[in-house]
């Protein structure tokens, strides 16, 4: 059914799905959605031949695991579907002149309705789809919508349905009086990612989030295509992860008592990213960055808390080392290992041993050392890394480590190690220079964190020497930086299969559940459609601002109306016309 009349209205929102797919066209037809909508699963193919119904309750957040993972991940993502389109979305009310009659008239006889949402998987899922390396999982998917109101999604995984899916949320609206529509058909899209490693780092540990908080992360990461929660769960600061082989390690480095995540939170967590394929991949941070081992293990730590200098000691107070010559730290990580990594490998491939910021000057203070001295401290460093990372590669899983490993402390690490970059975009070029896979995140970029001033407090003595208080890498990054960030910027073509990918960092000394979402959101989407749909357009031309902002201001729209407390784009006005804000 057409509405020639409002046609022109409707173009602003043309083409707002976020990230923005490799092939797309629409047209005007208008179609009504209802909840009775069938939805039909691999009728009578290969795969199988389940056909769901889409019902709001169909899906509860039980935790199980094992070869029922491909209907787990299809029935969540219809039962979220369903939840997107009927119960979280909005009025499109910004993105239209005002006073305008946008909305389409929904008198019942004039309405029609799509009949049904086919979701044709062409292949079953590889045996590890909750836990693939870079590329195991092929995530692309063709979506149709016809006038006549058939929809039928495609893909090659169960994961890339959910990709097909959450585009197919983006098509619609709610009507202010009842009813969702789309103002789109017909709709051809074809679409797969740039990269496949598209993630996000949370800390969890300067500051702690409740689970239900990280699901609702893990929810706007979904929203945004992205597919690896990296976990930086502990720090020096706390380490809220329980190991109950050392159970000193939470019940004494913890906050307080309650501020944990137990084996069961943990496993909810990779669970409900699993089905929404993201891997949840662990960081324990490593040797430096630890210092809160100490509380339940003194004798493993070296120059722990040194007051007032730490700056001498650390980056961060408290300073605090894992000592690099002990045979007590060798077990202790035996045992943290041997607890920890078979609770990993049922969801993830990797396993990330950090490694970042490691302070010489600790070592003076570490009698199994006693030297600042490199010569001294690297083939200990090196003997360090390699026994942690054979006992990763024994218990199934791939090593990730922080760049300084392989730039500064020149380790040899084995082939399949990806080396985590933040300091620099040469960081990524002497990275795959030496054949290493690389993540890129650069801290000029892709850190959420920048630009909210000092945490630290400033006696009289040094005030005015940081003045005005902006901390190391202010100002803050706006998305039109982070939308600005190409991954391959300077990586000759033939290593570019090397850069697996990347991840926005969302570090939490200034962070805490009052603002998570706003510390995050929308900012992320520019790095999600970055690593999603490239950095450059069809032609090689940088993407255009102009181009995304209005897409961007309807995404902030979708995830405020599905509960994420994400930040404003624009002031209505510029949302209302999607050029009056351009310079
Ligand atoms: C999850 O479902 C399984 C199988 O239906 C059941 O045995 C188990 O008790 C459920 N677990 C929870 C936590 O509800
Ligand atoms: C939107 O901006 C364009 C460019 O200035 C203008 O031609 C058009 O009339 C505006 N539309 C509305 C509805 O304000
Ligand atoms: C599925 O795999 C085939 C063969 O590799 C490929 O041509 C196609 O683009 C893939 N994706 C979809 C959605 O069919
Ligand atoms: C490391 O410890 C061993 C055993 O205690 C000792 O013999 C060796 O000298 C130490 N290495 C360094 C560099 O201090
Ligand atoms: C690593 O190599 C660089 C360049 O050769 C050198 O400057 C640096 O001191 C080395 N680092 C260590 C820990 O040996
Ligand atoms: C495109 O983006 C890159 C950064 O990735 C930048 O160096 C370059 O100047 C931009 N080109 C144009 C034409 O804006």
């Amino acid at each position: 059914m057409r509405y020639i009349g409002v046609l022109a209205l409707l173009t602003v929102l043309a083409s707002a799905i976020w990230p923005i797919p490799s092939s797309y066209t629409s047209g005007n037809t208008i179609l009504w959605i209802g909840s009775d909508v069938k939805v039909l699963y691999n009728g009578g193919n290969e795969v199988g031949s389940i056909t769901y119904q889409i019902e709001p309750q169909l899906c509860s957040n039980n935790v199980t695991t094992g070869s029922h993972i491909t209907s787990q991940i299809v029935q969540f993502a219809i039962q979220k579907t369903y939840s997107t389109i009927f119960e979280k979305n909005f009025v499109p009310w910004k993105f239209h002149p005002r006073n305008s009659a946008f909305e389409p008239s929904n008198e019942k006889e004039k309405q029609k309705f799509i009949t049904s949402i086919k979701l044709d998987q062409l292949a079953a899922d590889p045996p590890n789809i909750q836990r693939p390396l870079a590329g195991d999982v092929d995530e692309s998917y063709t979506l149709s919508l016809t006038e006549a109101g058939e929809a039928t999604i495609t893909a090659n995984s169960s994961i890339g349905l959910v990709r097909g899916l959450t585009t197919f949320t983006q098509l619609f609206f709610k009507h202010s009086k009842a009813g969702v529509y789309t103002t789109l058909a017909p709709v051809q899209i074809s679409d797969s990612p740039k990269f496949p490693h598209r993630g996000l780092n949370m800390d969890v540990s300067r500051n702690y989030f409740p689970v239900k908080d990280i699901k609702r992360t893990i929810d706007a990461m979904a929203y945004n295509k992205f597919n690896r929660l990296h976990l930086h769960v502990t720090d020096s600061q706390s380490w809220p992860l329980e190991i109950p082989a050392l159970p000193l390690l939470a019940s004494q480095g913890a906050y307080e008592a309650s501020l944990t995540y137990t084996p069961s939170d943990l496993k909810e967590l990779q669970f409900y990213c699993a089905v929404q394929g993201i891997e949840l991949i662990v960081e324990i941070d490593m040797p430096g960055h630890t210092a809160s081992i100490w509380f339940g293990y003194p004798e493993l730590i070296s120059a722990f808390n040194i007051q007032p200098n730490w700056a001498t000691y650390s980056a961060e107070p408290p300073s605090g080392t894992l000592k690099l010559n002990s045979t007590a730290v060798d077990h202790f990580l035996e045992t943290l290992f041997k607890d920890l990594l078979p609770r990993v490998k049922p969801y993830s491939a990797y396993f990330h041993t950090g490694g970042d910021e490691v302070n010489l000057n600790a070592y003076t203070l570490d009698e199994t050392v006693k030297s600042k001295d490199p010569a001294v401290l690297q083939p200990l460093m090196q003997k360090f890394v390699d026994r942690n990372h054979n006992q990763i590669r024994a218990a199934g899983l791939t090593p990730i480590v922080w760049e300084e490993m392989l730039l500064t402390w020149n380790l040899t690490l084995g082939n399949d190690v990806v080396v985590q970059t933040w300091m620099s975009d040469q960081a990524v070029a002497d990275t795959v220079a030496k054949g290493h896979k690389a993540l890129v995140g650069n801290y000029n970029y892709w850190y959420l964190d920048c630009g909210h001033g000092q945490w630290l407090d400033f006696y009289h003595s040094t005030s005015s020497q940081y003045y005005p208080y902006t901390d190391y890498c202010s100002p803050l990054h706006n998305w039109r930086l982070m939308y600005s960030y190409d991954p391959l910027q300077g990586i000759p073509p033939s290593q570019a299969h090397l850069v697996l990918g990347g991840e926005a960092h969302i570090w939490a000394e200034q962070t805490d559940v009052v603002n998570l979402d706003r510390m995050v959101w929308p900012r992320a989407c520019a790095a999600a459609e970055v690593l999603w749909s490239g950095a450059k357009d069809a032609e090689g031309k940088n993407r255009s601002q102009v181009e995304a902002s209005p897409r961007l201001g309807e995404m902030r729209e979708r995830l405020v109306s599905r509960g994420v407390g994400a930040e404003c784009v624009q002031m209505v006005f510029c949302t209302q016309n999607g050029t009056m804000c351009a310079l």
